[in-house]
């Protein structure tokens, strides 16, 4: 027997041959995630349905010398699920029950694969609210979110996914099972090992169970569409807007990104002459008013040339498409991510950098432009020319990477705000933590995972 074949026979032991998967075409599917740039190359996919499995698999990891990448809905934009080395990658596909709900506590507790969208349907079935969304909840599932510390649309109002999450069941890489705040409001007894493995990114053990807070429903919101031609004034329009009322989304995108929206996706130009740029605003309804009175002010100071708003449901969900259908619509130019972040008192000046930046260093590269702008959260998108191939044209983006990120790290800023380190930003983890600092992130990813079997290569480099 092969080493290959022990491997197989021992892992079918574990999960029967059923839920263990090496055909090609499912070690391409489930070996990636949605950046398109890396070698995918698992030797086995395999499918928990139970803690137990999960430790079992660690067990034998860590006496074998296996390396496991866990796995959600693969909507990542890092690398942070991609198995490019026969790694095993574990997919939570089958762990994707809700298992209680607790309506007093107003807490839900979920298995790792339950997909986000779910869950929020979940609790609207309820009349409750789990605030973090974006484009990707369709797909995503809960046990990435909280590994990447997900952000989203929302954060300007609800926070990331950190803020939800009261409790977490873990699997360390050594094997043990941690069960970790059980759900506590309050815990004050040392350190709070939930939060080490939220933006962990898998690299310390797997995240099984979490117990989430829920909200009550939001009040109705309305959307509203601005057309600014000055980046600059994108943010004295979110200063106008919240003297008056409280946002729950305050996104922009450029005029590029709405022109592969367009291209891409029956959607309607929401001003027929176009803007450098366009700012969407989401708040409720029952501050129309207030935003309404926002709304004379921006137009009054030149900031804004032209404004919708939403009338029903159907008009906000138009807008939101504009905004939220980027990524897809960009998806076929293989574009070259950067999401960072900076101080929303430094953006401004932070912007000027980046215009200077990308005229010097980018020139024949469309880059494409949209993001968080309310969290300080920019999304630079560079796309791939298309007579490039995608190995050049990542090696010339990584080749000008460390000009962007040297003016990130001269304002304290963040190479990677939402979408975590993975394998795409991990050779420039140094631009936003110190040698220090990753020395001692080091030692715990030793303490967790001590034969280093969880996910190796991820956001620490080997
Ligand atoms: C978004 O804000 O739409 C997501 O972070 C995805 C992306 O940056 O492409
Ligand atoms: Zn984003």
């Amino acid at each position: 027997m092969t080493p290959i074949d022990t491997m197989q026979r021992q892992l079918e032991e574990i999960f029967t041959p059923a839920r263990v998967k090496t055909a090609p075409e499912d070690l391409a599917a489930w070996g990636g995630d949605w950046t398109r740039a890396f070698r995918v190359a698992p030797s086995a996919i395999v499918f928990p349905q139970s803690i137990d499995d999960v430790v079992q698999l660690t067990q034998l990891a860590n006496a074998r010398g296996l390396h496991l990448v866990p796995s959600g809905g693969r909507t990542g934009l890092s690398g942070g699920a991609v198995a490019s080395d026969g790694e095993i990658v574990v997919s939570f596909d089958r762990m994707n029950r809700v298992l209680d709900f607790n309506a007093a506590d107003r807490i839900v507790r979920c298995e790792a694969g339950v997909v986000t969208q779910t869950l929020q349907e979940y609790a609207a079935a309820r009349d409750l609210f789990y605030p973090v969304d974006f484009a990707s909840s369709g797909s995503s599932q809960i046990g990435g979110n909280i590994s990447t510390n997900a952000g989203g649309i929302k954060v300007i109002r609800y926070g990331l996914t950190r803020d939800w999450v009261a409790g977490l069941t873990v699997v360390t890489g050594a094997g043990d099972v941690l069960e970790c705040n059980n759900g506590l409001v309050k815990n004050a007894t040392g350190y709070d090992l939930r939060h080490l493995f939220i933006g962990a990114e898998g690299t310390l053990g797997f995240i099984l169970q979490a117990d989430l807070r829920l909200l009550p429903a939001p009040a109705p919101a309305r959307v509203m569409v601005l057309a600014i031609d000055r980046f600059a004034d994108v943010l004295n329009v979110l200063q106008s807007f919240q003297r008056g009322l409280t946002l729950s989304a305050f996104e922009f995108f450029s005029e590029l990104a709405l022109t592969k929206v367009l291209d891409h996706r029956d959607v309607a130009r929401p001003f027929a002459k176009p803007a450098n740029f366009y700012a969407l605003v989401e708040f409720d309804a029952d501050d129309e008013e207030a935003a309404l009175g926002a709304f004379e002010t921006i137009v009054r100071e030149g900031w804004v040339g032209d404004g919708v708003v939403s009338r029903s449901d159907a008009q906000a969900q138009s807008l939101w498409a504009l905004r939220e259908d980027i990524t897809e619509s960009i998806a076929p130019h293989t574009p070259y991510k950067n999401d960072i972040a900076v101080r929303v008192s430094d953006v401004p000046a932070f912007l000027d950098d980046i215009d200077r930046l990308v005229g010097t260093h980018y020139p024949d590269f469309e880059v494409c432009w949209f993001g968080h702008i309310g969290d300080g959260n920019l999304h630079l998108n560079i796309l791939k020319p298309e007579d490039l191939s995608a190995d050049a044209f990542y090696e010339r983006c990584h080749r000008i990477s460390p000009a962007l990120f040297e003016a990130i790290r001269n304002r304290r800023g963040s190479i990677s705000a939402e979408h975590g380190v993975g394998l795409l930003k991990r050779d420039f983890l140094h631009y936003s933590r110190s040698p220090r600092e990753i020395a001692l992130m080091r030692q715990l990813k030793a303490v967790f995972d001590p034969k280093g079997v969880m996910n190796p290569g991820k956001l620490l480099t080997p």
